[in-house]
């Protein structure tokens, strides 16, 4: 959520810089800006895409070799021109960017009017320059003056400083926001997430909390927040993608829709074998598995969902009581936590705000904490006891699809793992069918043409149902949040045996329904449910599994039912859901496209979602 870049070294640094946002856009795209020091200190800002950005520096000429950017997500002040990062101080000596929340804001802000400083924007941010300006008014230096602003505030940041007068340095600083220093030979970079870095440096520094540095082309010092020296070494930047473009495809959510076979492979890859499983990143904590009485997966949004449908997996397998948690809840009603809990972190970002304050809640109070994680090198990587890697790839669409699905995988190999180290089980059978899932996506990714037909015929839908009961009462949640998320269409995801319970009061002929309803042992019963919602004129779009037609009648019996029926294959039990999820990704997609959408950039939205 927001994205920040900086540069110090020989090249002109507006380019650099520009670059470095077109990366990091996905993080917000309500407004961009970026400031260079020429010779003044020049700052340029625009509402909208970085694009927008783009198109006002090409008719500049600035020349300057030390700047910062930012890419806005907004939190404080709608998004316009004057709540654009970067912000200055009064005399426009400073300026700064800043991912977080400065949760003083108001008390701070206060202070500062009282003194005589005039602000220009409605953001938290404008406070930290004017705090800095105070303090270099009293003759400290650039490092000084941050350090002790940064004393006065309560709240999360990850920033990063440019001064007029001290033309040499940025200085960077985090609290509950990522900053990453990319080092080079005579140039250094700064950004809010590595795969900025990508192609540009070998060796990265991690700021962790209550860390600050200074960034000059010579090299970077690192300090705490009390000014006190920090010596640490740099790591290697390791297997970090950065700029991925969409290729033939018109948008990266249908790119990392069509990916998902190769997705599945590599997550698979060297962990999954007939006979047995290996997962590298769990070895270290088998004992405190095998100990484990209760495992509490979190996350938010889709994350939160394939631990949904990872509890459908792991409870029967493992013997073992799941809870799945929303992260953003999960501290908030103190949870009882023993050293014998597990508490799993699932998410493609590794930034998410309210899933790493769950983790660090439950490392606080003596919990193994483990990641399932898309982004290496990200915070909830780096913190976790434990973990295994999604391998996903980089996910630029807004929408999770393929990294969802690679959550979904990868939690069922830690069910596979669980049973295999707790109770000494192999379930072949789950083995071969999750061996067999990337040609399974592939052939469903082709019912595209069908969900074309059915997005057509209900172009003008305003509302939709998702049911799905079982395995797929998680399936109808994920895909109510992707319809919602990319079309703007207002829809619900329920389990099928709930509807009747309250959500049947709302169908008409102009309510239309997305049933799951592939050929399981709770089959029957969802399509009593139909019948139900067809009996109020309900219209039906079913998903069911190939494996229907070989049933006497019932196929015939669907389609009377519903006027759209789309088929995927059949699968294991435990495999069926990834692949109806599949149709929901489409469907979305599709229903966006027809609306006018952009689905890689819905309104309001931002990819990751740093700020509680
Ligand atoms: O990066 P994370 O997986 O932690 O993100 C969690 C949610 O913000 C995310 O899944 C969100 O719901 C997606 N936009 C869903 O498509």
């Amino acid at each position: 959520m927001c994205g920040i870049i900086g540069y110090v070294g020989r090249q002109s640094a507006a380019p650099v810089l520009l670059d470095g946002l077109r990366v990091l856009e996905y993080r917000g795209y309500d407004s961009a800006g970026l400031s260079v020091l020429d010779d003044r200190l020049v700052t340029v800002r625009r509402v909208g895409e970085v694009a927008e950005l783009g198109k006002a520096l090409a008719m500049l000429e600035l020349e300057g070799t030390i700047g910062i950017a930012h890419t806005r997500w907004a939190t404080h002040g709608e998004p316009e021109e004057r709540n654009a990062h970067p912000h200055r101080d009064c005399l426009g000596r400073v300026s700064v960017v800043h991912n977080g929340v400065i949760e003083n804001m108001a008390e701070l802000k206060s202070m500062l009017l009282d003194e005589g400083h005039a602000f220009h924007s409605d953001t938290d941010t404008e406070v930290l320059a004017h705090l800095i300006e105070r303090e270099l008014a009293r003759g400290v230096l650039p490092v000084e003056a941050v350090a002790r602003s940064l004393a006065l505030v309560q709240g999360t940041y990850g920033l990063a400083v440019l001064f007029a007068d001290f033309d040499h340095v940025l200085v960077v600083a985090r609290q509950g926001s990522p900053i990453v220093i990319g080092l080079g030979d005579g140039e250094q970079f700064v950004a809010s997430d590595v795969s900025a870095l990508a192609g540009q440096v070998e060796r990265v520094l991690y700021l962790d909390d209550g860390e600050m540095a200074a960034v000059t082309r010579e090299g970077v010092q690192l300090y705490g927040l009390n000014e006190q020296v920090i010596e640490r070494d740099c790591e290697a930047i390791g297997d970090v993608c950065g700029r991925v473009d969409r290729g033939e495809y018109p948008h990266f959510m249908l790119k990392e829709m069509f990916e998902q076979p190769e997705v599945v492979r590599r997550a698979l890859a060297g962990r999954l074998f007939e006979d047995r499983v290996v997962l590298g990143g769990l070895e270290d904590v088998v004992s405190r598995l095998k100990e484990m009485d209760r495992l509490v997966i979190v996350g938010c949004g889709s994350a939160y969902y394939a631990g949904l449908l990872a509890k459908y997996v792991i409870e029967p397998m493992c013997e073992v009581p799941v809870d799945v948690e929303l992260a953003s809840e999960y501290r908030y009603r103190k949870p009882l936590i023993t050293t014998r809990t597990v508490v799993l972190a699932v998410s493609q970002s590794g930034e998410t705000a309210d899933t790493l304050e769950a983790i660090r809640e439950a490392r606080r109070k003596g919990a193994l904490t483990l990641g399932v994680v898309n982004v290496v090198g990200s915070t909830i990587a780096r913190e976790v006891d434990a973990g295994v890697f999604c391998h996903a790839g980089p996910e630029i669409g807004v929408a999770s699809t393929k990294a969802y699905v690679a959550q979904v995988v990868v939690l069922e190999l830690v069910a596979l793992y669980l049973a295999q180290v707790r109770l000494g089980r192999f379930d072949r059978a789950f083995a071969q069918a999750l061996l067999a899932l990337p040609e399974m996506i592939a052939t469903t990714l082709s019912v595209r043409d069908d969900v074309q037909g059915v997005v057509q015929r209900h172009s003008l839908m305003q509302n939709c149902l998702f049911l799905g009961r079982g395995l797929h009462a998680p399936v109808a949640y994920e895909g109510a949040l992707k319809l919602k998320e990319v079309s703007c269409v207002h829809a619900e995801g329920y389990s099928s045996g709930e509807m009747k319970h309250g959500p049947i009061a709302l169908i008409d002929s102009l309510f239309p329904s997305v049933v799951m309803c592939p050929f399981d042992d709770v089959y029957e019963k969802t399509v009593l449910g139909m019948q139900e919602l067809r009996a109020r004129k309900g219209p039906l779009i079913a998903v069911t599994s190939d494996d229907l037609r070989g049933e006497d009648g019932r196929f015939e019996e669907l389609s009377g039912l519903a006027e759209d029926v789309i088929v995927v294959p059949a699968a294991h039990a435990f495999v069926q859901p990834i692949l109806s999820v599949i149709v929901t990704q489409l469907l979305a997609y599709e229903m966006a496209v027809l609306v006018g959408k952009n689905p890689d950039k819905p309104r309001n939205l931002a990819k990751s979602v740093t700020v509680e």
